[in-house]
């Protein structure tokens, strides 16, 4: 948890999933990596407080939740529950 600074996004791979580690204040969230609208990279993005947004062409996601927020379209990328232990985080990936 301490290599994970707050507003820094992180690229992990976990049970050969590529996912996004977001650190929010104290709390970390997890999605995949691959942008639901063409597959950019989520991890090359922009953290700003808990919005995602999309090097590619700038979709944003609230983290917490996944849901895409601009626009707004009821469009989802995945994510993951995250439980920090001692320090670690654990991710639970499908
Ligand atoms: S691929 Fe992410 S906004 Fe287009």
């Amino acid at each position: 948890m301490d290599d994970l600074p707050a507003g820094q996004l992180t690229l992990v791979a976990a049970g050969g999933t590529r996912v996004v580690l977001a650190r929010v204040h104290d709390e970390v969230f997890a999605c995949s990596d691959e942008c639901p609208h063409q597959g950019g990279p989520l991890s090359e993005g922009r953290l700003s407080g808990a919005r995602l947004s999309c090097p590619w062409h700038g979709w944003m996601y609230d983290v917490r939740s996944g849901e895409c927020v601009m626009p707004a379209r009821g469009v989802r990328v995945a994510s993951y529950p995250v439980t920090v232990e001692g320090g670690e985080i654990w991710v639970e990936v499908p």
